[in-house]
């Protein structure tokens, strides 16, 4: 049965922009849809909801549209008793909201200049619309949407996707969260920073698990950044200055350009999970980027820490000139699979390249978050053409391939219903089809990752291509 809940018309054209057009295209309807199709059987033990979050812009931008730009929507499937019921939802952000009553948009995008005679936007340099577009976590009972630069975190009903309002962590938050923030599910303790290019640059936060903001700090940087993910251990949290940052000499004149500095260190903050900025342990590696981490732990005197270290952070326009293909070369997100070792006793850091194939959006048994973990599930990039699972004990690596023409969704692990070790379940992923303008769901079984999908649930609408995706267990939704 489907149900349209609401249909929003859209007012923005794709023009000659590849993020608004094909399997980009936003869609305009809100449904609910169950007793959907299925090719194969839902297992059983597969119990919880997969939520994807990603842009899904409405009107025709002020400027040029950046993909980075559109209203953050999230897509749902919740599995339970071998049956699924798929749910999309804007996230009623204040921005949204503001635009849904001017009937227009109010704020420049990404590739705009900022433009001071609008109300103060959000982000590191408060200019844009937060739009919540980008990560999802699950934190007190309740999903949050969060924003790549540095947002305000929207609480969702994790079943219906419901808006519920900013969590402010009970009027504590007086910044701002990025979009990698973290839970630690021994604790149910919720950590992150964020960036901002007024001093303090940066913050550390830490939230108990019944969310309240028990530590924060400011973390002393050299200057601005745009650090984009975190790391946890059991007693630590590492924290980044790249050298890849906005060009500091054009920043004062309202000129946003992401600039490369091969002649800086990269530099990892290591600090107690309650520490603060004088107890910082800075470790320096050679210059890179990293959008994002797979896990990190503590082994004897050393953090561990997985990550995807971008190729070449100096992007080539990837065809032709202009800031169109600046943007298109920029999310092509190639990146590679390393460990770093940063021994607390030395000082030394040791870097190892793991894989030689381009992948990115890791993901991995966020059960384990901050422990030692043996596996990592990442998606080929740049096309998202299929997913690889990393076995870091046996070295080996494990592919599926979605087919020609079909494209993936970052695919969070779900553990089946008493799972018994850490790859006991599932890899979730949407998947949509350029062929027919189709997606569905495709659910592999983790231990036997090559076979192909043990059900692919048949979706009644496209699911645009997106950013993060989160699994929260059936245990934290359902009453037993
Ligand atoms: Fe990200």
């Amino acid at each position: 049965m489907l149900r349209v809940e609401r249909e929003i018309p859209l007012r923005i054209t794709s023009g000659n922009n590849p993020f608004l057009t094909g399997l980009f295209a936003p869609v305009s309807r809100e449904i609910t849809a169950d007793e959907l199709s299925v090719i194969g059987e839902i297992p059983e033990d597969l119990e919880g909801v997969y939520l994807r979050n990603g842009p899904n812009p409405i009107f025709a931008p002020r400027g040029r549209y950046h993909w980075f730009d559109g209203d953050g929507m999230v897509h749902a499937i919740a599995f339970r008793d071998g049956k699924a019921t798929y749910r999309n939802r804007w996230v009623r952000t204040n921005g949204f909201m503001a635009e849904q009553e001017a009937g227009q948009a109010i704020w420049p995008g990404l590739m705009d200049r900022p433009d001071p005679s609008v109300p103060k936007g959000s982000g590191s340099d408060g200019w844009l619309k937060d739009t919540a577009n980008t990560d999802l976590i699950f934190h007190n009972g309740y999903a949050l949407a969060l924003w790549y630069q540095c947002g305000l975190p929207y609480r969702l009903e994790a079943r219906t996707l419901e808006t519920l309002g900013v969590e402010n962590f009970r009027g504590a938050l007086k910044r701002t969260v990025s979009a990698h923030a973290k839970v630690d599910e021994h604790t149910g303790e919720l950590l992150f920073f964020d960036y901002a290019t007024n001093p303090p640059f940066m913050t550390y936060n830490v939230v108990s698990a019944n969310g309240e903001l028990i530590h924060q700090s400011p973390i002393d940087l050299p200057g601005p950044r745009l650090p984009h993910d975190m790391a946890i251990t059991e007693h630590y949290s590492i924290l980044m200055d790249l050298p890849l940052f906005w060009d500091p000499q054009l920043l004062p004149k309202n000129i946003h350009k992401v600039t490369y500095y091969p002649n800086l260190p990269s530099r990892f903050a290591v600090l107690p999970r309650y520490g603060s900025n004088d107890k910082v342990k800075w470790f320096e590696a050679t210059p890179c980027f990293i959008y994002h981490v797979v896990n990190s732990w503590e082994d004897g005197d050393e953090i561990i820490m997985d990550a995807c270290r971008v190729v070449e952070p100096r992007p080539q326009n990837a065809s032709g000139e202009g800031e169109l293909a600046r943007m298109q070369a920029f999310l092509r997100l190639e990146a590679q699979l390393w460990r770093w070792r940063f021994n607390l006793q030395t000082g030394v850091v040791k870097e190892e390249q793991f894989d030689e194939a381009k992948t990115e959006w890791p993901t991995m048994n966020k059960l384990r978050l901050g422990r030692k973990t043996r596996y990592s599930y990442n998606a080929y990039v740049p096309k998202f053409n299929g997913l690889v699972k990393y076995d870091f004990e046996k070295g080996t690596v494990a592919e599926y391939l979605f087919g020609p023409g079909r494209i993936g969704s970052e695919a969070p692990f779900a553990p089946r219903l008493n799972a018994k070790g850490e790859d006991d379940g599932y890899v979730v992923s949407f998947v949509a089809n350029v062929n027919n303008n189709s997606s569905e769901v495709v659910i592999l079984d983790a231990k036997n990752f090559s076979a192909g999908p043990v059900a692919r649930v048949q979706l009644p609408q496209r699911v645009p291509v997106g950013f993060h995706a989160l699994w929260v267990p059936g245990t934290k939704l359902w009453a037993q």
